[in-house]
């Protein structure tokens, strides 16, 4: 989901399903993970063929609810384990026939509207904003990292042009009072110079907040290359992002690995990167108008997959250099 608004629809809906389904072929079978299990939405659609099983993982325990009604229903069919997608190597998965990994990032409606978790800035009370197996929350971090961290977590997760403003007022803020939502949507109110009238003057730095302390840029590089070291020949890897650094990510990994890296005629013969995917579509599929109409919520999602062409496990990726700007920002949370 985009702005971090409770929508107006009063369910989730599992975004992209048709087309997602259609890319996994579920109806031929075969053992499929679930990374961001959720409501269940797309594994439910998934155990309804016959001859699949599915692993579904969810970092937040209320998920947990639901699957307990999965496993009542599709039994060994079905496994639930409650960890972060970057944990995924401890599944041990090796030689499973993975037949594809799906994620569909961010949080779910049933998240944005639990007020303990504190996502939407309707939210009255604490900054929390754990999606869960998490090492601190929002409120940490707006009470304690240093004013430059915070703008940079600001301008770099969040594309918040005013950010220095707002961190420099957070911290003169909270010599005072210690800050909660409220607070802190007053300081970002008065701090900002240009007013956005379509989002909320807050979307931006929520936003930045919750990406800062879910680590949801670590989470996403070691989820993707965990889910491709287990995928097999002809497994499917997919995902769905919902804002733009999500997508940046996710359209590198795909496109470093799909092709070789020497593509001058006139550049030197180097030893050639191995390619490990068949990038079959490169622009990211998006949600129809239908789709959106019923779930506003959807019209940021996009879907990109592509297909293994080989077994290999083990395998070189640069991704972590390539974002390593951004992993820094996060790592600001190790002091926390
Ligand atoms: C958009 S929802 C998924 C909805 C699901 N596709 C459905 O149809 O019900 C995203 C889910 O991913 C979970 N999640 C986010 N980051 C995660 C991570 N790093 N590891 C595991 N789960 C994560 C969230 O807790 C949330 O439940």
């Amino acid at each position: 989901m985009d702005a971090t608004i409770v929508p107006k629809v009063q369910k989730h809906y599992p975004v992209l399903l048709k087309e997602i389904i259609s890319v996994i072929s579920p109806q031929h079978g075969g053992t499929f993970i679930d990374c961001t299990f959720g409501q269940g939405g797309y594994s439910k659609k998934i155990l309804e063929f016959k001859n699949t099983n599915l692993i579904a993982i969810d970092r937040d325990k209320e998920s947990e609810k639901v699957a307990y009604q999965f496993k009542k229903k599709f039994k060994d069919r079905f496994i639930f384990k409650n960890i972060k997608f970057s944990q995924l190597n401890n599944l041990k998965l090796k030689n499973q026939n993975i037949k594809a990994v799906i994620f569909d990032l961010g949080y779910s409606y049933t998240q944005i509207k639990d007020p303990e978790k504190g996502l939407s800035f309707e939210s009255s009370g604490k900054l929390n904003m754990r999606l869960g197996l998490n090492n601190y929350s929002a409120e940490d971090a707006i009470n304690k990292l240093d004013e430059k961290e915070l703008e940079k977590i600001f301008k770099f997760f969040g594309d918040e042009k005013e950010g220095k403003y707002i961190a420099r007022n957070i911290v003169k803020e909270r010599l005072i009072n210690r800050i909660d939502v409220k607070t802190l949507i007053k300081i970002i109110d008065k701090s900002k110079k240009r007013k956005n009238f379509k989002v909320h003057n807050a979307t931006k730095v929520f936003q930045s907040l919750r990406i800062f302390v879910n680590r949801e840029i670590s989470e996403l590089i070691l989820g993707l290359i965990n889910a491709t070291k287990i995928l097999k020949k002809g497994g499917v890897l997919g995902v769905v992002t919902f804002h733009s650094i999500e997508d940046k990510i996710v359209k590198y990994f795909f496109k470093s690995l799909s092709e070789n890296k020497s593509i001058s005629r006139y550049s030197p013969v180097v030893e050639q990167a191995e390619i490990l995917f068949d990038l079959i579509q490169k622009k990211p599929v998006i949600p129809s108008n239908e789709e959106i109409n019923e779930n506003p919520p959807s019209r940021s999602a996009k879907f990109r997959y592509v297909i293994k062409k080989t077994d290999f496990y083990n395998f070189n990726t640069d991704i972590k250099d390539k974002f390593k700007d951004l992993i820094e920002i996060e790592n600001f949370g190790d002091k926390l």
